[in-house]
């Protein structure tokens, strides 16, 4: 028995000795531990991923090692190293696993999820294809959120008028309302908020973005779990979600591919994507077919929803919580926008407490704390360490965002804090706050629709209704639902429309 144990014990520390000996080349970060990797330390140190990687980025440097399970990984944890690292060809590539590929069909599929050349030929043809549809065309973008703003602000009278108490939920309050403005450019239509078939859709979404904390889930660390245990790691709520999904998009698909417009005057992104593959069809080396278009088309759904509306449920918990704050955003408004008048983007850039506003939401809501990783292209040497072809490479935005030496009190609500003395905005800070889209290669795709969208709802809900807590219930927690994108805990709101 003795003989036993001694062996055993030896058999760990020699693990731990090989696991830990390529140390010199990689970047610092805590003790390895067979089996586990860091899963334990990172456990300890926090409840929530970007925490958790903030306080062991506090130990060892904003270039990190990081073992999740049995995956080497690289944790960057300042604006600068950020910058400068996603900005590389060499780190371009993406990580795809687990859940992302049961998502791709266990292929390199898409613009979110894929790597190489079929990720920088959809990139670069989604892009292109989206300005030319709107995204950076300013009066098709701003006609076509007036509209949908004023949609939706009807929508929310209505529904304030068949409420006894004026108490609504804020559970996928924005969802549809958002979707519409992507959708638009995609599909050319928009969908009634009141579309039953669309409802399911939209849930099964959320069902798959809850269903998955693809960054701290124990089933991540230790990837078999998923295929031991399908349901209770989530795994069969993406098939499920994830099926139903493709198959409504497959639909849209196959109704534009039957009207056949996009032969004489392709009207939006899946007209051009249908042109594109018959044009190539003989083309052996082609990056785009049906599958491909299928799992854009889900890219561009998927992120257009969740994330612009989780920003705008987070910015109402915020202002309801800081009755003051919304008081000054409410100020300015009236003061600047005078009654009746449209809501424009140049409006921004004259008013900087409502922009400070949204940088401070941004920062506080952090949806995205850790984003899914870049992959490492071919091996390189940064700062002295070796990130190796095939590492991992997560950016924590949480440290960037909550740094308190950037940020006193880094947990308060204050849009004060991007203010200068002017009263001008803070060029530097609100530069830093930009990070939540990933500088670099890959940055987000949407990043202008997502903030113009942003400015006009915000504006155009202040100005027109009154957001408080709902009198005699405990006031809503600000603590994260985790999930690919960290969205607020349903709660409700109590509105008032304003009489101007
Ligand atoms: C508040 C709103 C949004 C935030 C904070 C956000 C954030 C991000 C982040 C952090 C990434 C990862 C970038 C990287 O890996 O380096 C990303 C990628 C992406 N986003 Fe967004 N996003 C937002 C809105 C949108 C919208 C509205 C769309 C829809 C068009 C969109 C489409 C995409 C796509 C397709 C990618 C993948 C880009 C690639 O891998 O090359 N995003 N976004």
């Amino acid at each position: 028995m003795i003989v036993f144990i001694v062996t055993l014990t030896m058999a760990f520390l020699l693990w731990v000795i090989l696991d830990n000996s390529n140390r010199r080349k990689s970047p610092p970060g805590p003790l390895k531990i067979p089996i586990f990797g860091n899963a334990l330390q990172i456990s300890l140190a926090d409840n929530f991923t970007g925490p958790a990687y903030y306080k062991l980025a506090k130990k060892y440097g904003d270039v990190m090692s990081l073992k999740t399970g049995t995956m080497d990984s690289i944790v960057l944890s300042s604006y600068e190293v950020i910058r400068e690292l996603f900005s590389k060809d060499e780190l371009s590539d993406r990580q795809c696993d687990g859940p992302g590929m049961d998502r791709n069909m266990n292929r390199n599929m898409g613009v979110i999820f894929s790597s190489g050349k079929i990720w920088r030929d959809l990139r670069r043809f989604t892009l292109r294809n989206l300005r030319d549809f709107g995204f950076s065309k300013t009066n098709l973008m701003e006609n076509a959120q007036q509209d949908e703003l004023q949609y939706f602000k009807d929508f929310v009278k209505e529904k304030l008028k068949k409420s006894e108490d004026g108490v609504v939920s804020m559970d996928g309050f924005f969802n549809l309302s958002v979707l519409n403005i992507v959708w638009g450019m995609i599909m050319s239509e928009r969908f009634p908020y009141d579309d039953p078939k669309l409802k399911h859709y939209i849930r099964l979404n959320d069902e798959f973005f809850l269903s998955n904390n693809f960054v701290s889930s124990w089933s991540l660390y230790f990837p078999f779990l998923r295929s031991w245990f399908p349901e209770q790691s989530g795994r069969n709520a993406v098939l499920r979600s994830v099926a139903g999904l493709q198959d409504f998009i497959r639909g849209l698909i196959q109704d534009c591919r039957r009207k056949e417009i996009y032969k004489v005057n392709p009207q939006n992104l899946v007209d051009v994507f249908l042109e594109k593959i018959e044009s190539e069809r003989n083309d052996p080396n082609t990056s785009f077919d049906d599958d491909q278009l299928l799992i854009t088309m889900l890219d561009v759904f998927q992120a257009g929803i969740e994330t612009t509306s989780n920003i705008l449920s987070w910015t109402i918990l915020f202002l309801i919580l800081n009755p003051d704050v919304q008081a000054k955003l409410y100020e300015e408004i009236s003061r600047m926008i005078p009654k009746g008048e449209q809501i424009t983007l140049d409006y921004k850039n004259r008013m900087p407490y409502t922009h400070a506003t949204i940088l401070e939401a941004h920062r506080r809501a952090q949806i995205i704390p850790i984003a899914i990783a870049h992959k490492v292209v071919s091996d390189f040497v940064y700062r002295g360490y070796l990130f190796k072809a095939g590492t991992p490479v997560f950016a924590n935005t949480y440290a960037v965002l909550m740094n308190e030496k950037m940020w006193p009190n880094p947990d308060k609500f204050s849009p004060e804090r991007f203010i200068d003395a002017s009263g001008n905005i803070d060029k530097k800070k609100a530069e830093i706050v930009k990070i939540v889209f990933l500088p670099g290669k890959r940055v987000c795709i949407g990043e202008s629709v997502a903030e113009s969208t942003f400015f006009m709802y915000l504006v155009g809900l202040v100005q027109t209704f009154q957001f408080q807590c709902v009198p005699g219930k405990p006031k809503p927690t600000t603590e994260p639902q985790v999930g690919f994108a960290y969205s607020p805990h349903p709660f409700d709101v109590l509105i008032k429309v304003r009489d101007n």
